[in-house]
């Protein structure tokens, strides 16, 4: 069956006091929204709409990079849920297959319950709502059952104490059949306490036209939508508690796990090692046997198997690292390739740069790869071996098994096997520095004489 994934983002975020929309608002290191994203996916829709409205152009922006492929549908006026899926209706003029609705600020809903929720449409149901068993209702719309079929949503707001009595609440996630539920977004009214067109009013209608509504339900914990700060930061903590427990059930080792934070898109391989005070952010896959050690930042980079970055490595975006290399103690690497078997062990700058297999970076080497306006690259061979401080002038090319002297300032390349060396020659002066120590001493002594200084 094709799907139709709608999202909504319209939402003003007011609780959340920011300037920026909420569902822009980081969670595991990627905006909101991209969890919403993220779980729509699931569903493999062939369309997928975000109903913007506050922030909409900041909020467009975002949906470029993330889901190229969405359609942006407006909300001018934030009038309610009904009203912001039915803001996707020209689009969607005669779509054949299911409408999947999501909310841009509930960011935990998983593929499974996604696909529970299909299943239920396959076996009949014309649309599907999923429910929680609240533990608090507060405000939550409540689900009014007749056996297993839903007959209506009542919001707190509106609803009688009996209602509000019930404990099974609406997450606001709804799948349904496109030609059921897009000509009932026509017929909402406002008339209720807030004024609004309530999405959830389309299951009573749907149920007075004799169709089949159903529901199923997930953990409260799933459907945990962000409307604050506070929130957020505990969405964060719970993100982060699963990422852990999801890399330690894969097999990969966190030696410490309360102290490692992922991103939603972070991959690590079984059999991986992590030690205390790593964070990843986005773009990172670590493959199965590498070894990442304490106080490590990595983002957008590729570590293969064998390799061991860190302690204090930093591994920014463009970063590649092949299988057996060695990245040590406070080294940056960007951009950059690191080849099989190469080393980088110490305190050490390499961006724009490919470095051979089996190559050996001194201490303190920096490729200087920005003139002020232009970046350049810098190419190392195989098994070259770059002394201590060398800087290396980009562009710039050492060839393989080919070595620079430390203290080396090389701007012009270095052919295959030769030894450069570019820095002043050393001069030694026998027996200088005692007599230029005794001529001070002398001086000072006259000096404390004329102002009978004593210290
Ligand atoms: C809604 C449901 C309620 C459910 C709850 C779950 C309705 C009428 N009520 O209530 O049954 O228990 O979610 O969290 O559907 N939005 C727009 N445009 C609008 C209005 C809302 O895009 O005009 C977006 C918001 O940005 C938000 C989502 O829709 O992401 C839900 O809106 P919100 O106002 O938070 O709905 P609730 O009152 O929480
Ligand atoms: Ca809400």
């Amino acid at each position: 069956m094709p799907t139709a994934l709608i999202i909504l983002a319209a939402g003003q975020g007011t609780r959340m006091n920011s300037d920026l929309p909420k569902v822009l608002h980081p969670l595991g290191g990627v905006p909101l929204l991209a969890h919403a994203l993220a779980s729509g996916r699931a569903a493999r829709p062939e369309r997928t709409l975000i109903v913007t409205g506050h922030g909409a152009e900041a909020v467009a922006s975002e949906i470029h990079t993330l889901e190229p492929g969405a359609e942006i549908v407006h909300q001018a006026q934030q009038l309610g849920t009904g009203h912001a899926v039915a803001q996707a209706a020209e689009a969607l003029a005669g779509f054949a297959g299911d409408i999947l609705i999501l909310y841009g600020d509930t960011p935990f809903i998983r593929a499974e319950t996604i696909a529970r929720m299909q299943n239920a449409r396959q076996s009949g149901h014309d649309m599907v709502v999923l429910g929680f068993n609240a533990r608090e209702p507060g405000r939550y719309g409540r689900l009014v059952m007749t056996g297993d079929q839903l007959e209506r949503i009542v919001e707190a707001k509106d609803a009688t104490p009996e209602e509000r009595a019930i404990s099974l609440c609406n997450s606001g996630v709804m799948i349904a059949d496109a030609k059921v539920i897009m000509p009932l977004l026509e017929r909402l009214e406002p008339y209720n306490s807030s004024g609004e067109y309530y999405l959830t009013d389309t299951v009573a209608l749907a149920r007075g036209e004799g169709r089949s509504v159903g529901v199923v339900t997930c953990d409260e914990a799933e459907t945990l939508g962000i409307n604050t700060r506070r929130e957020l930061a505990r969405a964060e903590a719970l993100f982060q508690e699963r990422r852990r427990r999801d890399a330690l059930d894969n097999g990969v080792t966190l030696t410490a796990p309360e102290t490692v934070f992922f991103t939603l898109d972070t991959m690590i391989g079984r059999d991986a090692l992590i030690e205390p005070h790593v964070v990843f952010g986005p773009g990172v896959t670590v493959e199965s046997g590498a070894h990442v050690r304490a106080f490590s930042h990595l983002e957008g980079c590729h570590v293969s198997r064998g390799a061991v970055v860190g302690p204090y490595a930093r591994l920014r975006p463009g970063t590649e690292i092949a299988e057996n290399a060695r990245i040590g103690n406070f080294v940056e690497v960007k951009n950059a390739g690191i080849g099989d078997g190469a080393k980088v062990n110490h305190l050490s700058y390499i961006g724009d740069a490919q470095v051979g297999e089996a190559a050996n970076i001194g201490a303190g080497t920096v490729t200087c790869n920005y003139d002020g306006v232009m970046k350049h690259r810098t190419v190392i061979g195989a098994r070259a071996f770059i002394g201590s401080d060398t800087m290396l002038v980009a562009p710039v090319r050492v060839g393989s098994e080919a070595m620079t002297a430390s203290g080396s300032v090389i701007t012009d390349d270095v052919p295959d096997g030769a030894l450069a060396i570019a820095r002043t020659r050393q001069q030694v002066k026998p027996g200088f520095a005692r007599r230029l120590m005794q001529k001070l001493r002398t001086a000072r002594a006259r000096l404390d004489r004329q102002t009978g200084s004593t210290e």
